[in-house]
């Protein structure tokens, strides 16, 4: 079960030598939301039987661990709706205390968090991302389709309870929140959390327009600062996200412009999904099945091959571009397929 220490020595490095030590884990392509920007509301889901049991994907973890990963982020669609969960993060915290791993951390639309933020923070997870686009029920309703404004807020407040730190996303669509950008901002800083602003990107059908929702951070950054001082800091959470200090608030505001900035130089990170399919770029199709070699053998061997394999092929980036004239998305799985 253990991975030979020549394996391990050599680490992850890709052909453009950006050290890979960032796993992000989709556990379950299910979510009990419909974001609009995110799923058609008829959404096929992949057959359970072809999911990886939680212990597999601890075993896969471990072997990434193993080879140098130091940050896991559980992500979905919606980590907390699968079955059994905490076990899963209750096997992971085993690489903190040994100090593999330097962070376990998840992304979720926080209406699991009444029940499991208190969990999360036993398991050693510190920080939380969790996705919240608006303040107004009704929007949050109309943005999410299933969603309920109400539960996301009760999940806030445990985080905090818990002692989680919080970051709080929010995809800039054009005329749903474009409105509500400052006020999402006061929300957050008033309570010690960072903002990160997402564009959306072209990830899968969905039952609108994506031209229509586009609305570029470039803009948004504009209008910010007619009010507010914005001041460029250094401040890297391991993600694609840039910062700024806004001077007003005294708090962190992110942006995330994969449409209108390049921020591929700098990619650490590889996605692992529910299947067993290490994807090396959020943007591209080219894609490694680690549940073969996983299924295969209880030696961590081969899987640990197959991944030095797919490393050796991550692309240099992603071409997005939301087209007019195609309307097709630049890749056919959606985001909850491959992990936000
Ligand atoms: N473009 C941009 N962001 C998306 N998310 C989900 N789908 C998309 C998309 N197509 C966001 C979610 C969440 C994060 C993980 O990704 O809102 O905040
Ligand atoms: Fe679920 Fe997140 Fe997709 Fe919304 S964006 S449907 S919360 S996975």
């Amino acid at each position: 079960m253990t991975v030979p220490a020549a394996i391990r020595a050599s680490g992850l490095m890709d052909p453009f030598g950006r050290h890979v030590s960032y796993l992000r884990v989709s556990v379950t392509d299910r979510c009990d939301f419909r974001c609009v920007y995110c799923m058609s509301e008829h959404m096929t889901f992949l057959p359970k039987k072809d999911l990886l049991s939680l212990e597999e994907l601890d075993r896969l973890c471990a072997v990434f661990v193993a080879k140098g990963v130091r940050r896991l982020r559980i992500t979905g669609g919606e980590p907390l709706v699968r079955k059994g969960i905490m076990t899963l993060f209750e096997g992971l915290s085993r690489h903190l205390k040994t100090g593999a791993l330097d962070e376990l951390t998840l992304t979720t639309n926080g209406s699991q968090l009444p029940k499991y933020a208190q969990a999360l923070r036993d398991c050693g997870v510190e920080r939380v991302n969790i996705s919240l686009d608006t303040l107004k029920p009704d929007r949050f309703k109309a943005i999410t389709r299933w969603g309920d404004f109400g539960d996301v807020m009760a999940g806030l407040e445990a985080a905090e309870k818990a002692g989680l730190k919080i970051k709080l996303n929010a995809v800039a669509l054009k005329g749903v929140n474009e409105d509500e950008i400052a006020d999402l901002m006061h929300f957050a800083h008033a309570r010690g959390a960072d903002l990160t602003l997402i564009e959306t990107m072209p990830l899968g059908d969905i039952d609108g327009d994506r031209t229509d929702q586009y609305l570029p951070l470039s803009v948004v950054r504009a209008r910010l600062m007619d009010q507010f001082t914005l001041e460029d800091i250094p401040y890297r959470t391991g993600g694609p996200a840039r910062y700024v200090r806004v001077a007003e608030t005294g708090g962190r505001l992110g942006f995330i412009t994969p449409l209108t900035h390049n921020f591929c130089e700098s990619c650490n990170r590889v996605r692992l999904t529910c299947t067993g399919t290490l994807y090396m770029c959020l943007g591209q199709e080219d894609a490694a099945d680690l549940r073969a070699p996983l299924r295969a053998s209880s030696d961590d061997a081969p899987v640990a091959r197959a991944i030095d394999a797919a490393i050796a092929r991550k692309p240099k980036g992603h071409d997005f571009i939301i087209d007019r004239t195609s309307r097709k998305p630049a890749v056919g799985r959606h985001m909850s397929v491959t992990g936000g």
